[in-house]
């Protein structure tokens, strides 16, 4: 029998599929929060274990040299601060997780951990940071930088961070707060210590002026590609999130962080790596095929001009000058997601740029049934793959998120695949339950 894993929701702090017929006011609710309080809540009823926001921080102007197809399709911008969006999410919400975006390239690590300090009280214990280390030089140009560091620095930055966070994070010694009435006294002095941190990248005196959360260290989420992400994910992630549309390809890159955990002293159950997907879920086998081939197949002009965009975008490179109907190229250069567009590359050798974005415009690989057809795929991919769980990916619209939450989800639990409760009080003994 399959063993259960988790469901996790991939979401931007950004206008949900505003233009759809079945958007509704969706256009001018995420605005204040109401759009995302509503879809968590279905979330939550359909045992997803985190919704992770994704984030950036910089208006694209690479895809043609402007901001303009960027700005049409609402593509990196406007985006809102997920972390402020969390709090709000936790008092609608009883259990699951919360996980926003921040980057190592551009907070402080005090402010970070402070933020996060923060969040998981005021979340009471249910908050992650999906550590990122960012891709564009055009982001850096708003904190004072004119290019990012080399992609390995960056990575080599993030570690000495990320220790500097669980340093600030640890500053406080469990029984610090004592609360005495008949002393008067709040905290003992003698558990609360400076960390004097000099390192290569930061100095931070500590310590942390609060203690730590409910979970101590809120869950880490990561999804490191390149030799140097995946040793970072491997030596610091509880959740990793993966892209990879081929089976083998999958199974490889879950067995691969596992053996890096190993090597790092961890043991690799304490990582889930899940995979990005995007089920199409009809109520026949047909109208599912029909609106998966309408969503994935040939492309319309509008779907190859945001893909392209948004592989600029990431990339730095503007892919407007490459003919559609040519060979992929297959010497490209960034300093961004360099292990994506390697991989991209290689799996397209031989193929022309148009049939290249079909295959991305889908992420992981294709689902599509009615829910009983979908659940036993996703049974499969866990089989094949040893998995941990998907990370779904789709344009946001209320009518999609049914279609999992209502359709999909409940059959997974009615297998006993995916979970109905959350016994334990922390998102992150909730991930690492199974
Ligand atoms: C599912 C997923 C979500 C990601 N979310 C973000 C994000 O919110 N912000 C960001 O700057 N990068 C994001 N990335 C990029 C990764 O952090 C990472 O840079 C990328 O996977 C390439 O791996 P590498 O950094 O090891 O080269 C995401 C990647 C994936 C696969």
């Amino acid at each position: 029998m399959t063993k259960p894993f988790h469901l996790a929701w991939f979401n931007s702090f950004a206008p949900p599929a505003w233009a759809s017929p079945f958007a509704g006011d969706a256009g001018n609710e995420w605005f204040t929060g109401e759009y995302h309080v509503d879809i968590i809540k279905q979330m939550e009823r359909a045992g997803f274990d985190f919704i992770m926001f994704e984030d950036s921080t910089f208006v694209p102007e690479t895809y043609g040299g402007s901001s303009e197809i960027a700005l049409k399709y609402s593509q990196h911008a406007p985006k809102l601060d997920p972390m402020a969006l969390l709090p709000i999410l936790a008092r609608e919400t009883s259990h699951i997780g919360l996980v926003a975006t921040a980057s190592t390239s551009f907070y402080p690590p005090f402010i970070l951990a402070r933020l996060m300090a923060t969040l998981d009280h005021l979340t009471k214990g249910r908050v992650g940071w999906n550590v990122v280390t960012s891709s564009e030089d055009i982001a850096a140009q708003n904190y004072g930088m004119d290019k990012l560091p080399d992609h390995d620095v960056r990575y080599e930055v993030a570690e000495e961070f990320v220790d500097v966070v669980k340093q600030l994070w640890d500053s406080w010694e469990p029984g610090a707060v004592v609360m005495d009435r008949e002393t008067g006294r709040y905290a003992d002095h003698t558990k609360v210590h400076p960390i004097h941190h000099r390192g290569k990248h930061f100095a931070v005196r500590g310590p942390l002026n609060m203690p730590p959360g409910p979970q101590g260290h809120p869950v880490l989420c990561q999804a490191g590609g390149s030799p140097a992400g995946r040793d970072f994910a491997a030596k610091n992630a509880t959740a990793i999130i993966a892209t990879n549309p081929v089976i083998s390809k999958m199974k490889e890159y879950r067995e691969d962080i596992r053996a890096r955990a190993e090597k790092f002293g961890r043991d690799p159950d304490d990582i889930k790596v899940l995979f990005q997907v995007s089920p199409v879920v009809a109520e026949t086998s047909e109208g599912a095929k029909k609106a998966h081939h309408q969503r994935f197949g040939a492309l319309s002009h509008a779907q190859i001009e945001q893909t392209l965009a948004g592989i600029s975008s990431t990339t730095e490179i503007d892919f407007s000058q490459f003919d559609l109907d040519a060979p992929f190229p297959q010497d490209l250069k960034t300093n961004g997601h360099q292990s994506i567009l390697d991989d991209f590359m290689k799996r397209n050798k031989g193929k022309t740029l148009r049939e290249s974005i079909e295959e991305r415009s889908q992420f992981g690989p294709p689902i599509f049934g009615t829910p009983a057809e979908c659940a036993d795929r996703m049974e499969e991919i866990v089989e094949e793959v040893g998995g941990d769980g998907f990370l779904i990916m789709s344009p946001s619209t209320r009518r999609y998120i049914d279609e999992i939450c209502s359709g999909l989800a409940p059959e997974l639990q009615r297998r006993g695949l995916v979970r109905t409760s959350y016994p334990q009080p922390t998102f992150k003994q909730n991930l690492l339950g199974h």
